[in-house]
């Protein structure tokens, strides 16, 4: 039994000393620092672009899972590799030539993941699960943080996990959006092996304490 990956988002950390907010993922026993990459288009809000990720790259070891919530991904995924990203990750929904980005993605190093939104069934991206190192399933719609779950996502979790086992493929299940105290048991049951937090992280009076009990809740294979 493994316990599950945990990713805090940086989006609910105080974006004037971010790199307090790094150093207090890296106190806990939290795996992945998940960088939000927001452009105003795709989603209504504007986070930041790859230099951010150079930055942070300078300042932790910890593996950097870029989440693009970006139109024409293509443009931009060279930049964030570069960056030191460890994982890129791009919407179904904002690429027609999935198959070329998520390759292109690998050839530059970075393992690659897909994600959809809670309006895209699991079927937009069933022709590409044999290439992809992760696939991202939102359990919110995209754009802000502290939004509550969307139950039904997890129904996708659960598929996909099935898919997952039938076709012995190894890419990781992660989900994104309203996972706290009250929903990562459930999401972990559904099949997710990676959890982002983003509020629940960074609102918590001890974040350390609260990824030792998400951790005590194991049943994953980590990578
Ligand atoms: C939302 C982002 C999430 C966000 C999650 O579009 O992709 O990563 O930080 O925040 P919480 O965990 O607060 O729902
Ligand atoms: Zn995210």
């Amino acid at each position: 039994m493994q316990p599950p990956i945990v990713a805090p988002s940086l989006l609910s950390a105080d974006f004037s000393c971010l790199a307090d907010g790094v150093s207090l993922i890296e106190k806990s026993a939290a795996d992945w620092v998940h960088l939000d990459v927001m452009d105003g288009s795709f989603v209504p809000q504007i986070t930041f672009g790859h230099k951010m990720v150079t930055d942070i790259r300078r300042i932790t070891d910890l593996p950097l899972d870029v989440h693009l919530m970006v139109v024409h991904p293509e443009t931009l995924v060279e930049g964030f590799c570069g960056a030191g990203a460890d994982y890129v990750t791009v919407h179904a929904e904002a690429s027609v030539h999935l198959h070329r980005l998520l390759t292109g993605i690998k050839k530059l190093g970075c393992k690659a993941g897909v994600s959809i939104v809670p309006s895209t069934p699991l079927s937009a991206i069933q022709e590409i699960t044999p290439v992809v190192d992760m696939v991202l399933i939102m359990t919110v719609n995209p754009g802000y943080g502290g939004q509550t779950i969307i139950p039904t996502c997890l129904d996708k979790v659960r598929k996909l996990k099935d898919l997952k086992s039938k076709k012995g493929y190894e890419f990781l299940i992660q989900v994104d959006g309203g996972i706290n105290l009250d929903t990562y048991e459930q999401a972990i049951r559904a099949g997710s092996e990676v959890l982002v937090m983003g509020s629940a992280f960074f609102n918590d009076r001890d974040p350390g304490s609260l990824i030792d009990r998400i951790k005590r809740c194991g049943n994953v294979k980590a990578v």
